[in-house]
């Protein structure tokens, strides 16, 4: 079994070093700030709910979504940098979900042509994937992440205060992640989160502590022996390839369209993978379980459009993630025709 037991570890990356910080609050980080020079960026949900955190702080608040991942909030903040008058030796702080981590990394790596920068995940997604190995990505139109750098933070800061706040859909959301690691790497998580659900984490702190740092593991493992996903990264794409074509397409949350696509993977891991149809049965019981969607009504045709420009393909096929059984994925080229069927298929059963 992977474990990651110390409470702040520096995790060596090809692109940097990173802080794991554990046993802090974002009370204590910010208190031993230099503050002249750190500038917070947020978003409206969490500049509201945690106010008290940013007095006497520079701090620059964009709006709530994923609409707020694209060039045009990129605009705004680097007009805003430099009304504050930031320099080079500026240090910018992430403070909320995946989508603020991904446009404060994607900005660090470009602004002044790159500035210092830490992320404070306050979702579970994002404590368990999005603020983990240095993938800071935008989305242009339908095309997701299309825009980005492979750049690690200074740290990453786990205060798991934050998710008392998190809202219900949003420790679904989470799951979804998590859920991804235990069906392609871990058989003992995938049959711990067989037993239980969401309230039994929420009420236990130190359960869904270690499964934030089994996530973290994996992730930090996985990232750190392939940081620029020319092999084993890629399986870390399970469930997503689908994700990205139907997320914009139907404006769903990260974790519900990669619920989906774990779903429409392992029916296509059956056919190409021999995947046991129990396995999938089971796997869609899961998502259910921890209340994620396993149907949707999918437009195939508008769906191979974006997929055709999904960052992971060759000219006439993608790399897919798929799965042999749990705890065993494996990367196959998979022809778009074949991607195409298995999505008629998967329309045909919703
Ligand atoms: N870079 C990566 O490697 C990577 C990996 C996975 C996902 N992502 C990206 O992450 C994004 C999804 O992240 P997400 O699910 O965190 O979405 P998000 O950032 O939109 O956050 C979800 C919602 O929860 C709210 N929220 C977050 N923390 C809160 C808290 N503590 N209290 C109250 N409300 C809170 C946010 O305001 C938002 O409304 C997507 O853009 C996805 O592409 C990136």
């Amino acid at each position: 079994m992977i474990t990651f037991d110390a409470m702040q570890e520096t995790i060596s990356f090809q692109s940097g070093n990173v802080d794991f910080i554990f046993n802090t609050s974002i009370e204590e980080l910010l208190k031993n700030y230099d503050k002249n020079n750190l500038v917070i960026i947020t978003n409206e949900h969490i500049a509201r709910i945690y106010d008290h955190l940013f007095t006497g702080l520079h701090i620059i608040i964009v709006p709530v979504g994923e609409h707020a991942k694209d060039m045009h909030t990129i605009g705004m903040l680097t007009k805003e940098l430099l009304q504050i008058g930031t320099a080079r030796n500026t240090f910018l702080l992430g403070i909320g979900g995946g989508v603020i981590t991904d446009i404060t990394g994607f900005l660090a790596s470009i602004f002044m042509r790159g500035v210092k920068f830490g992320f404070a995940p306050t979702s579970l997604l994002g404590m368990v994937d999005a603020a983990i190995g240095g993938k800071n990505g935008i989305n242009i139109g339908l095309a997701k992440n299309i825009l980005g750098t492979i750049n690690q933070p200074e740290f990453i800061l786990f205060d798991t205060h934050f998710l008392k706040t998190l809202p219900a859909i949003e420790w679904s959301n989470g799951f979804a992640e998590i859920i991804k690691y235990a069906c392609i790497f871990d058989v003992s998580m995938y049959d711990e989160l067989c037993n239980n659900t969401i309230s039994t984490y929420k009420d236990d702190d130190r359960l869904l502590f270690d499964l934030i740092k089994r996530c973290v593991a994996w992730k930090t493992k996985i990232v750190g022996e392939d940081e620029q996903e020319k092999g084993n990264r890629k399986l870390l794409n399970f469930g997503h390839t689908a994700a990205h074509a139907i997320e914009h397409l139907y404006e769903l949350p990260h974790g519900k369209a990669v619920s989906i696509g774990i779903v429409i993977a392992c029916m296509i891991s059956e056919n190409s993978c021999g995947l046991n149809p129990l396995v999938t049965k089971r796997i869609r019981q899961l998502l259910q379980q921890f209340h994620l969607p396993v149907r949707m009504e999918i437009n195939t045709g508008k769906a191979m459009e974006i997929l055709k420009m999904d960052k992971k393909r060759n000219n006439t096929n993608i790399d897919y993630v798929l799965l042999k059984e749990i705890g065993n994925a494996q990367i196959k080229p998979m022809p778009f025709i074949e991607i195409e069927k298995a999505l008629n298929l998967y329309a045909s059963n919703h």
